[in-house]
């Protein structure tokens, strides 16, 4: 045999050597759930490890992982049900939970690089990404609000914007107002290709934020389309996002392989909530290996074409990888 690909295998040096795809903490971000309160650390039941955070609480984690080499966090809060209304109005309000906790983290840690979610689910009575009238998601006057969401966490020091209602024109939109109030450097990673999965489940457990009828198939895509992500991707890139995401990850490599040949935006997948309760609900029947499976996992993005991966497996992968 001339040919024998065991060759490039036989050290673990060689293996290293010829490895084709790297992971490191660079890569990485963390998505974290704030609460209002103080020292409350309440664990999500179907999340092992995730917890919903008072902002004292928040900045302890958000210390410990700079020091563990991840930087970037994306931010989602927990909004009491007192506080929700149709209209969003919590989202925008500087004293409330998220801007006020923004501040803090940017005030405590200058160099965090934070990414803040823009759409009305947490704040929405009604549970939707958007403005409801007579049972209809509605697009274009749901923008007004978003512009206002974009614009205040801008203000309070987000460095990183995600608008993620999977709906039209936002990134345009948010764009222009950021611009039009000298927000010039604040980025844009646009929700492009985001699903209407059933992996959000725990993350809607985490915040409460479940619809309260229907669900978000007007709004988000099909599994099934795998072209129209392109159509998305197209508009995002002209409305002038920085970054595409493809959410979820697992069950649509295909997907992040397609725009990362497609486009030369720096590509982002988002390893949800059940992607990541799957991996610790196996885990911990003892059915695999949940480092194992992580690691393999998380690198199967990078080799799909991910340079960016949000993920709940943040700082376990830190912590793993500094054990060597
Ligand atoms: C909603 C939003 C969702 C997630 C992030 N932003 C859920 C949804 O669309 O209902 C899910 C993230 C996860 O499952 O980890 N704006």
């Amino acid at each position: 045999m001339l040919r024998r690909p065991r060759r490039n295998r036989k050290s673990a040096t060689v293996r290293a050597m010829v490895q084709e795809t790297h992971l490191s903490t660079d890569h990485l971000i963390f998505p974290l759930f704030m609460t209002e309160g103080q020292n409350k650390k309440v664990e999500i039941s179907s999340m092992p490890g995730i917890h919903r955070l008072s902002p004292d609480h928040l900045l302890e984690e958000i210390y410990t992982c700079m020091e563990l080499g991840i930087r970037t966090f994306a931010l989602f809060p927990q909004i009491d049900e007192s506080l929700k209304d149709s209209h969003a109005r919590e989202s925008h309000n500087p004293g409330g939970l998220y801007l006020r906790t923004i501040r803090q983290i940017k005030g405590q840690f200058p160099e965090a690089s934070l990414m803040t979610d823009v759409a009305m689910d947490p704040y929405s009575s009604d549970g939707h990404d958007g403005l409801v009238r007579n049972g209809q998601i509605l697009n274009d006057e749901t923008l007004e609000i978003l512009g206002k969401m974009a614009l205040a966490q801008a203000r309070a020091g987000a460095d990183i914007i995600g608008p993620s209602d999977m709906m039209d024109g936002r990134v345009g939109f948010i764009r222009q107002i950021l611009d039009a109030e000298g927000f010039t450097n604040v980025s844009i990673m646009s929700y492009t290709a985001k699903y209407a999965s059933a992996f959000y489940g725990p993350f809607r457990d985490a915040l409460e934020s479940a619809p309260k009828f229907g669900d978000k198939k007007t709004y988000q895509m099909n599994p099934a389309n795998r072209r129209e992500a392109l159509i998305e991707a197209d508009l995002d890139v002209e409305e002038g996002a920085d970054m595409l995401m493809v959410k979820p990850a697992l069950a649509y490599l295909d997907v992040i392989s397609l725009l990362s040949q497609n486009y030369d935006l720096p590509i982002a997948a988002y390893n949800v909530s059940g992607e990541y309760a799957m991996i610790k609900a196996a885990a911990r029947n003892g059915w695999l290996d949940g480092e194992r499976a992580m690691v393999e996992c998380l690198m199967s993005m990078r080799r799909a074409g991910a340079n960016i991966i949000l993920t709940y497996f943040a700082r376990e992968f830190a912590g793993w990888q500094r054990k060597g």
